[in-house]
């Protein structure tokens, strides 16, 4: 009777010893593998006893680094909730913290702390979500709308001033066949090229604000680029560069001649500004399963990591003479087309690959 009771306790015993370990197992997975940043901070001297997995990673700390030092040595917070009080308060739901990191990097994020006592001690509990991409990217977005907008306003005008561009050319034109300004053809003749470039920033910049709904029939992009191939060397042959073709039999796609075109030249002629003279442009097409590609390579010096988020952006360029509107409008021909772009580069050049699914009929 005696030794049933005892093994009974001793039972009785094991499960709750067992059910212990579970619930610090659970607790432990919890801390270290939450994708959140979660630190436990002593309340008495704001010393760290323990962060996790995502909190050293983020931070860019060592572990040894950390644990032992307190919150304020390592220059962690950097505000919170406008100044520093209130870190450890009773509990915080969804406060804003700016901290910074090991290499002084400020970020942002959103903390939930609350405080728990462990051995009669009490710690805050901080789980911290990164949330500086999401800020940037929000930010960003806004612009874009700006950008949007102005280009909207921009539209509008652009129209406006080509006619008066239009009458004025017609005039240096008129003026160029008069015998007795022959002294000022050199300056007309650049009066001229200068409106024809005012012109052309002009179309770029109202095809920016084109919406969608155009017109689209079934086109072969091998034929588009046939038809173009004259220009294109002759564009290529100006600056000493060469153009090769590359084209496989591909489908046809839904798609506006003159977007396309339009898409193919800017591109093209990309590639052959990043190009030494005697360099070749590629154009290629293919099919990639159901889906018809086309890619335009160069052998340039490639595109710098650092710009790489930038190009596109309307005005962003890094030519003396770019107007920064030739990516721009191409992004915006291929999202009308449903298309995908996307690129490769690295010294040793660089390839721009279109995409045109094949549901885009
Ligand atoms: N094929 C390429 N090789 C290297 N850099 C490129 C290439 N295509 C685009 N870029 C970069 O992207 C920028 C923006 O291009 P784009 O929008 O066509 O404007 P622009 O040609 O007027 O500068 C260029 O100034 C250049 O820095
Ligand atoms: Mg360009």
């Amino acid at each position: 009777m005696k030794r049933k009771f005892r093994r009974l306790k001793q039972n009785r015993l094991m499960q709750l010893e067992s059910a212990l370990r579970s619930s610090e197992e659970r607790f432990y997975k919890v801390f270290h593998e939450n994708p959140a940043m979660v630190s436990m901070i002593s309340v008495l001297d704001g010393v760290y006893f323990d962060v996790n997995r995502s909190w050293l990673s983020i931070t860019g700390y060592k572990r040894e680094e950390v644990i032992g030092r307190s919150i304020f040595e390592l220059d962690f917070l950097i505000s919170f909730n406008q100044s520093r009080d209130g870190f450890f308060d009773e509990t915080n739901k969804g406060s804003e913290i700016i901290f910074q990191t090991k290499d002084k990097e400020r970020r942002i994020g959103l903390q939930s702390s609350s405080i728990i006592n462990i051995d009669r001690k009490d710690y805050v509990l901080a789980i911290t979500y990164d949330i500086t991409d999401k800020k940037k990217m929000e930010k960003e977005l806004s612009r874009l709308d700006r950008l949007n907008l102005i280009g909207q306003l921009a539209g509008g005008i652009g129209h406006e001033i080509r006619n008066p561009l239009t009458t004025v050319k017609g005039f240096l034109q008129l003026m160029h066949r008069k015998d007795e300004l022959y002294d000022f053809h050199e300056y007309i003749d650049l009066m001229i090229s200068e409106l024809d470039r005012a012109n052309s920033i002009i179309t770029d910049f109202l095809s920016l604000s084109k919406t969608k709904n155009m017109f689209q029939s079934p086109e072969n992009i091998n034929s588009i680029i046939q038809k173009m191939f004259p220009l294109l060397r002759a564009h290529a042959f100006a600056a000493d560069k060469q153009i090769d073709l590359v084209l496989d039999t591909v489908s046809e796609i839904l798609g506006d001649e003159k977007e396309l075109r339009q898409l193919i030249l800017n591109l093209v002629q990309n590639g052959l500004d990043a190009s030494l003279p005697r360099q070749f442009v590629t154009i290629k097409t293919y099919m990639d399963e159901s889906n018809v590609v086309l890619q335009i390579i160069d052998r340039g010096k490639g595109i710098p990591k650092e710009i790489l988020d930038k190009i596109g952006t309307p005005f962003f360029t890094t030519k003396d003479h770019g107007t920064g509107l030739g990516l721009a409008v191409c992004y915006g021909v291929v999202e009308r087309h449903r298309a995908k772009i996307r690129v490769e580069t690295s010294e040793k050049g660089t390839s721009f690959i279109i995409v045109f699914p094949q549901n885009n009929m």
